[in-house]
């Protein structure tokens, strides 16, 4: 059997393919998927924070890879405010709060406060105190939970 190809519907093929990857470019940085995205960040941020926070508790005495898992929560700290553009409060399932867009400057210092407190724990990470490191984890813990409590719903 001989197929012939059909010009028309190649053409047409195309134009449905072009249309798609034109599709995919505009859904970029649409609220429902910067949703998405900062929520993977938050969930990065709390697997290093709680496997810290064990360290912290005396549970487990591993520290190993600590200076790397504070960077990264350093790291994200900056990220935060870009995280929550105008328009991002719905679209998907999201718990931020009008008050991130409705008192920018406090929501941008709790990011900020992160940032400080990750800083440090970069810093007691590479030192020796052990005592020193946990007091700074904790200081880190309170300053995700300081801004939740006031830009996070539930
Ligand atoms: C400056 C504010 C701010 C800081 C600092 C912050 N968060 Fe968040 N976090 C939020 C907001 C707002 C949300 C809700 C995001 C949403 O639902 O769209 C959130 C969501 C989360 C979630 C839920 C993610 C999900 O899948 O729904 C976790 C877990 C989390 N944060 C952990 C942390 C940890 C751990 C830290 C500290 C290392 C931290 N956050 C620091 C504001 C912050």
């Amino acid at each position: 059997m001989k197929y012939r190809v059909n010009k028309t519907a190649m053409i047409a093929g195309l134009a449905i393919c072009l249309t798609g990857v034109a599709g995919l470019v505009q859904a970029a940085d649409e609220p429902a998927n910067v949703i998405k995205y900062r929520k993977s960040l938050m969930t990065a941020n709390t697997s290093h924070m709680g496997a810290m926070g064990e360290f912290a508790k005396g549970t487990v005495t591993f520290k190993g890879g600590f200076v790397e898992f504070a960077t990264a929560i350093n790291a994200i700290s900056m990220q935060i405010p870009a995280l929550f553009p105008a328009g991002s409060n719905t679209g998907a399932e999201t718990r931020a709060k009008p008050e991130i867009w409705s008192k920018r400057d406090d929501f941008v210092a709790a990011a900020k406060k992160l940032e400080t407190e990750s800083a440090k724990l970069i810093v007691a990470a590479k030192g020796t105190d052990e005592n020193a490191l946990k007091a700074q984890i904790t200081a880190t813990q309170q300053a995700c939970g300081g801004c939740h409590e006031t830009f996070r719903s539930r």
